[in-house]
C-alpha cells in the first residue's frame, strides 16, 4: 500500500515515521523544503532513540528512511492508496487541499484527515468522494502513543472504515471509533479541561507550575494540564476550542481570552520555544 502523508510537521512527521516503520511507502509533502527538512531530522533523531532503547534495528532504521519519499507537489499523490493529512488546524485551508485531493488521488483512493476537532462530514463534501474519507486521529507524539480515534464521517462505508482499522493495526496503533460531533470524544472532554487551567492562570488562581502540579499529583495525570497545552500547540488548542464554541453553541466553550492572547503574541508553546513554560535554550 502507498501511504501519503501531507504536511511534515510534529504529526504529520510522526504519522510518516510510524507508516515507514510498518512497512508502508511513504509520501511525505510539505509547503517547503525547510519544513520538509525540520520533519526528515525529526523523524530520524526519533528513530534513532528507538535503536539506542534497542527497540529497533540499525538496519531497519535505514530501511524505513529509504521508503520516505518527499515532496512539495500534490502530483505526488496520484498513486496513493491512503492519503493522510495532518497541515494546520484551518478549516478553510484543509477544504482547498481535500477538494485539490479529490481531484488528483486515484479514484480507488483513500482520504484521511488527522484534525483534531473540524468537521470530517463537511471535509468529506469537499473531498468528492464522502465514502471513502475519514477521520484517522493520531495522538501526540505518535511514535509513543498508541490511541488512533477513527471519526466516521456521515457518509463514510463500512469499507473505508475497515480499511482504516487494519491500516492501523499494522501500524502498531489501537484504533477507536466515534461519530463526527464536534471535538469528537479525545478533544471534546480533554480540551475545556485545559482552557479552564489557562482560565486559573488568567485570574490568578494559581501559577502555572502549581496548577500542573496540582492535576498531576492529584489525579494521578502524567503531565499538567499547562505542559501539555504548550506541547500540543496553543495556536492548536485555540483552534480546537473555537471549533467547539461555534460547533456546539454553548458559551462554556468559549476560548480563555488569556489563550487568545498568548496566541495573539506569537507564544505557541514548545514548538515556537516559549508558552507557558520557557524552552529556549539559555
Ligand atoms: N499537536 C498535537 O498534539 C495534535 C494532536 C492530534 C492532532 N493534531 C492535528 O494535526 C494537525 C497538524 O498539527 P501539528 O501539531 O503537526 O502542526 P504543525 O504546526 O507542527 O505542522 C503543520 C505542518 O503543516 C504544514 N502545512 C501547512 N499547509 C500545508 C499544505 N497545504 N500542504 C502541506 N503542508 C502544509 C506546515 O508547513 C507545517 O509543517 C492539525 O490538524 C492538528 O489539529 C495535532
Amino acid at each position: 500500500m502507498k501511504f501519503g502523508v501531507i504536511g511534515a510537521g510534529q504529526m504529520g512527521a510522526g504519522i510518516a515515521q510510524v507508516a515507514a516503520v510498518a512497512g508502508f511507502d511513504v509520501v511525505l509533502r510539505d509547503v517547503e523544503q525547510r519544513f520538509i527538512d525540520r520533519g526528515m531530522a525529526g523523524i530520524e533523531k526519533s528513530l534513532e532513540k528507538f535503536v539506542e532503547k534497542d527497540k529497533l534495528g540499525a538496519d531497519a532504521k535505514t530501511v524505513a528512511l529509504a521508503r520516505i519519499q518527499t515532496t512539495t507537489s500534490l502530483e505526488a499523490f496520484a498513486d496513493c492508496d491512503l492519503v493522510v493529512e495532518a497541515i494546520l488546524e484551518d478549516q478553510s485551508i484543509k477544504t482547498a487541499l481535500f477538494t485539490e485531493l479529490g481531484r488528483i488521488v486515484k479514484t480507488t483512493g483513500i482520504l484521511a484527515s488527522n484534525t483534531s476537532s473540524i468537521p470530517i462530514t463537511a471535509l468529506a463534501t469537499a473531498s468528492g468522494r464522502p465514502a471513502q474519507f475519514i477521520g484517522m486521529h493520531f495522538m501526540n507524539p505518535v511514535p509513543l502513543m498508541t490511541l488512533v480515534e477513527v471519526i466516521r464521517g456521515h457518509l463514510t462505508s463500512d469499507a473505508t472504515t475497515n480499511l482504516i482499522l487494519e491500516t492501523a493495526a499494522k501500524m502498531g496503533k489501537t484504533a477507536i471509533q466515534c461519530n463526527d460531533f464536534p471535538g469528537f470524544v479525545s478533544n471534546r472532554i480533554l480540551m475545556p479541561m485545559l482552557n479552564e487551567a489557562i482560565q486559573c492562570v488568567m485570574e490568578g488562581v494559581a501559577t502555572p507550575e502549581a496548577i500542573d502540579q496540582i492535576m498531576k499529583l492529584g489525579m494521578n495525570h502524567p503531565m499538567g494540564p499547562l505542559t501539555l497545552a504548550d506541547f500540543i500547540g496553543l495556536d492548536t488548542c485555540l483552534a480546537i476550542m473555537e471549533v467547539l464554541h461555534h460547533g456546539l453553541g454553548d458559551d462554556k466553550y468559549r476560548p480563555s481570552p488569556l489563550l487568545r492572547k498568548m496566541v495573539q503574541a506569537g507564544l505557541l508553546g514548545k514548538k515556537s520555544g516559549r508558552g507557558f513554560y520557557n524552552y529556549e535554550k539559555q
